[in-house]
C-alpha cells in the first residue's frame, strides 16, 4: 500500500509518525507523493486545545467523505485525539475505519493487515496496564536534526492539562534503547538530536533505566544528566537538545551538565505558562514566580548565554487584569529569546474544567496580541545584538521561502537564513556572520566551513 500520514500536535508526533512510517516500511508498504497516490492515510492528532481537536476533526471528515471516490482506500486517527476519544470517533467520523491511541503505534503494520482480511472498525487505545512497545525506528532520514523520546507520559497532571489522560503516566524508556536509536541516526547522517518527554528532566525518576548500559564512572548522580553525559559520548554527534523542562530539573548538576558537555546546546524550553503565583498555584505548577527565576539563574550561571524560551497560557480562569500585568513584567525579568502564547482552552476531565472559564475571548485575544507584540520587540533586540556576529549554524537545508538561500539554525535554536557557498550538504556545520535581523530569524553570509576543533570552541560563543 502507499501510505501518507497527516501529522498535527508537538514533536512528540512528529516522532511517532516517523516511527509508523519505519514501521509500515519494513512491513512492505510505500510512502505515497500525495493524497491522490495514497491508499492509507493517517492522521495523527493532537488534543491540548480545542482547536487542535477541531482542525484534525475537519481533516478526517474530508478525507471520509472523499472515500466515496475512493472506495478502497483506509483512513486512520491516531496520536492524543484518538486515545481521548476511542470508538466514539467512528460516529463522528462516518467511514473511518480505526482508531489507535497513543503507545500502540507499533502495531499499525498488524491493523492494516486485519482490515485487509476484512476486519471492520479497529481500535487500539493505550490502557497503560503494560510497559509500552516503542519502535525505535525511524527511516533513513535525510536531514540533519532528529527527535528521540526518552520519557513518555505525564505524572503532573497541571490544572488545565489533558496530556496526562491521553499520554499516559510517566515512563522513562531504558538507556540502552535510547543509546542504540540515537547511534542509528548518527550513522544516518543525523548530526543533531532533540530529547524530548513533557518534563524531561524527570527521567530515570519513574522506573530504573540503566539495565545493559556499560558506564564508565559518571560525574552525575542525577539520571537526566548522566544520560546526556552517555549521549555525548556516540562518535560523530554534534549537537543535543532536549524539550520540555520543568523548574524543578533545573538542578545544579544539570547546569553543571550543560556548562562542561560541549555538545549540549546553550538553549531551554522552559514553559512558565504565567507570571503571577496565584494562577501558578490554580494550575498546579509546583513553582513560585520567583522560583522559575531562580532556576533559569542556577543555569544561566553556569552557561552565561543560555537562551530560554518559553509557553504561557492567558485567559486562564479567574485571571484578572493583575494576574496579566504580572505575567507581563515577568517576561521582561526573564528576559525569553521566544514564547509560544496560548489562549486557555477548557479540557473535558481536566480539574480546571470544573472552573467557570469567565475571561471572554476577547480579552484573551488581547492578552494573547499584548504579549506577542512584546516578545517581537524583545526578540528583535536580542537578535540585533547578534549583527556583526560569526556564529556556528548546522545546515537543514534550502530556505523555505528563497531557494537559493540556505537555513540552519545556531546553536541556540534560531533560525538562520544566509547565502551558501557552492558544495553546501545538509548537516554540515558552517559559519555564518549575521548581517540582518527579524523577531524570528537571523539573516547572513556564509564564512568557512567549521573544522571540529573549531566547532568545539564555538558552543562557548554566543548564539
Ligand atoms: N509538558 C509541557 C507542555 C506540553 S503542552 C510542559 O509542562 O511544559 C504544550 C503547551 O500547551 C503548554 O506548555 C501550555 O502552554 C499549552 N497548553 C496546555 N494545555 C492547554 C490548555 N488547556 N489551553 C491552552 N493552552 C494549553
Ligand atoms: Fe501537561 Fe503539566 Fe504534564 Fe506539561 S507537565 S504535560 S503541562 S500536565
Ligand atoms: Fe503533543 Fe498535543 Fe499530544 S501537544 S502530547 S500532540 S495533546
Amino acid at each position: 500500500m502507499r501510505y501518507l500520514l497527516h501529522t498535527y500536535g508537538c514533536q512528540m508526533n512528529v516522532r511517532d509518525s516517523e516511527a509508523v512510517a519505519a514501521c509500515l516500511e519494513q512491513a512492505g508498504h510505500l510512502p505515497a507523493i500525495n493524497e491522490a497516490d495514497a491508499d492509507l492515510i493517517i492522521v495523527n492528532t493532537c488534543s491540548v486545545r480545542g482547536k487542535a481537536e477541531e482542525k484534525a476533526l475537519g481533516k478526517l471528515g474530508l478525507l471520509c467523505a472523499g472515500k466515496r471516490e475512493t472506495p478502497l482506500r483506509r483512513v486512520g486517527v491516531m496520536g492524543c485525539m484518538a486515545q481521548r476519544r476511542g470508538d466514539s470517533l467512528f460516529k463522528k467520523v462516518p467511514g473511518l475505519d480505526f482508531v489507535v491511541g497513543t503507545r500502540r503505534q507499533a502495531e499499525i503494520p498488524g491493523l492494516i493487515a486485519r482490515l485487509d482480511s476484512g476486519e471492520r472498525d479497529i481500535v487500539l487505545l493505550d490502557d497503560s496496564s503494560a510497559h509500552p512497545e516503542v519502535p525505535s525506528g525511524h527511516l533513513a532520514p535525510q536531514v540533519a536534526s532528529a527527535f528521540v523520546s526518552i520519557l513518555l507520559g505525564c505524572n503532573r497532571r497541571c490544572a488545565y492539562c489533558v496530556v496526562p489522560d491521553v499520554r499516559g503516566p510517566e515512563y522513562s524508556r531504558p538507556a540502552q534503547d535510547i543509546l542504540v536509536e540515537i547511534q542509528t541516526l548518527v550513522a544516518s547522517g543525523v548530526r543533531e538530536i532533540t530529547l524530548l518527554g513533557q518534563s524531561v528532566m524527570n527521567y530515570g525518576r519513574s522506573n530504573p533505566v540503566w539495565a545493559g548500559v556499560q558506564e564508565a564512572s559518571s560525574p552525575y548522580r542525577e539520571d537526566f544528566p548522566r544520560l546526556l553525559a552517555a549521549i555525548s559520548t556516540i562518535p560523530g554527534l554534534r549537537r543535543l537538545r532536549f524539550t520540555s523542562g520543568h523548574p524543578s530539573g533545573c538542578t545544579e548538576e544539570l547546569a553543571a551538565a550543560m556548562r562542561d558537555l560541549p555538545m549540549v546546546c546553550p538553549h531551554i524550553h522552559l514553559p512558565v505558562q504565567s507570571g503571577s503565583d496565584r494562577i501558578l498555584a490554580l494550575m498546579r505548577r509546583g513553582y513560585t514566580a520567583n522560583q522559575y527565576l531562580e532556576a533559569i539563574a542556577c543555569l544561566r550561571t553556569a552557561v552565561p548565554h543560555l537562551a530560554v524560551t518559553t509557553d504561557v497560557i492567558v485567559g486562564f480562569p479567574t485571571e484578572t487584569d493583575e494576574d496579566f500585568e504580572l505575567t507581563r513584567s515577568f517576561m521582561d525579568k526573564a528576559i525569553f529569546d521566544n514564547a509560544f502564547i496560548f489562549k486557555y482552552s477548557p479540557r473535558p476531565n481536566t480539574p480546571a474544567a470544573a472552573m467557570r472559564d469567565d475571561v471572554p475571548a476577547s480579552e484573551k485575544q488581547r492578552r494573547n496580541q499584548a504579549l506577542l507584540v512584546d516578545q517581537d520587540v524583545r526578540s528583535q533586540r536580542l537578535n540585533d545584538a547578534c549583527i556583526g556576529q560569526t556564529i556556528a549554524v548546522l545546515v537543514e537545508g534550502r530556505s523555505l521561502r528563497n531557494a537559493r538561500r540556505w537555513a540552519g539554525r545556531s546553536l541556540s535554536n534560531k533560525i538562520v537564513v544566509f547565502d551558501p557557498h557552492p558544495g553546501l550538504a545538509v548537516g554540515d556545520e558552517i559559519k555564518v556572520r549575521i548581517t540582518q535581523t527579524a523577531p524570528q530569524t537571523l539573516y547572513g553570509e556564509q564564512t568557512d566551513a567549521l573544522d571540529q576543533s573549531v566547532s568545539q570552541e564555538t558552543h562557548t560563543e554566543k548564539v
